[in-house]
């Protein structure tokens, strides 16, 4: 299944990036990320800033938010994209399973998987996604990182190997 949508004005198709400049571009990324968040405590600006720069220096970033632990269940963050679902049960779609399993999830097709168990499609026009869990300091899991592109093939080791760095340093200390 391969649905699509049409894109609002402001939100743009993802274009991918070959190796060396996707390490370029988390570089540039990270350290404006440090120089911002330098003796920010408050996570929801942490998160709306990671947002914002990842998003301005990743070019096959569709989508890019927080998915926050509330409730036992995953509630919708600060994000940046079209419209995102507000809840996702734990072990649900790609984030519930991230949630559950408290582990990294890299999904180069989100049509290969099953619709509304294993993938939830809150925009049809995502192809690939990667979802990272947030722990705090004390190592409780307080949020899942999550990233959509409009093309397959998106996310690899690199993006998890810069990711999970990213959400360490922001909220793990
Ligand atoms: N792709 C996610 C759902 C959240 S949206 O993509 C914003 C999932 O299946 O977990």
């Amino acid at each position: 299944m391969s649905a699509s949508a049409e894109m609002p004005y402001f939100i743009r198709p993802s274009v991918n990036l070959p190796e060396g400049e996707k390490i370029a571009a988390y570089e540039a990324a990270v350290q404006a990320i440090a120089a911002n968040l330098e003796g920010e405590t408050d996570p929801i600006l942490k998160m709306a800033t990671i947002n914002c720069l990842l998003k301005t220096y990743l070019p096959y970033y569709y989508w890019v938010g927080f998915y926050l632990v509330r409730d036992g269940r995953l509630s919708v963050g600060p994000y940046q994209g079209t419209l995102g679902c507000l809840h996702i049960a734990f072990g649900r779609g790609v984030c519930g399973r991230a949630a559950q399993e408290r582990r990294t999830q890299l999904v180069p097709d989100v049509h290969a998987l099953a619709q509304g168990s294993e993938h939830i499609a809150c925009d049809p026009n995502s192809q690939s996604e990667i979802v990272v869990p947030v722990f705090d300091a004390s190592g409780h899991l307080i949020a899942v990182f999550d990233v959509d592109s409009s093309l397959p093939g998106s996310f690899d080791e690199i993006d998890q190997q810069f990711l999970v760095g990213v959400m360490g340093v922001a909220f793990g200390r």
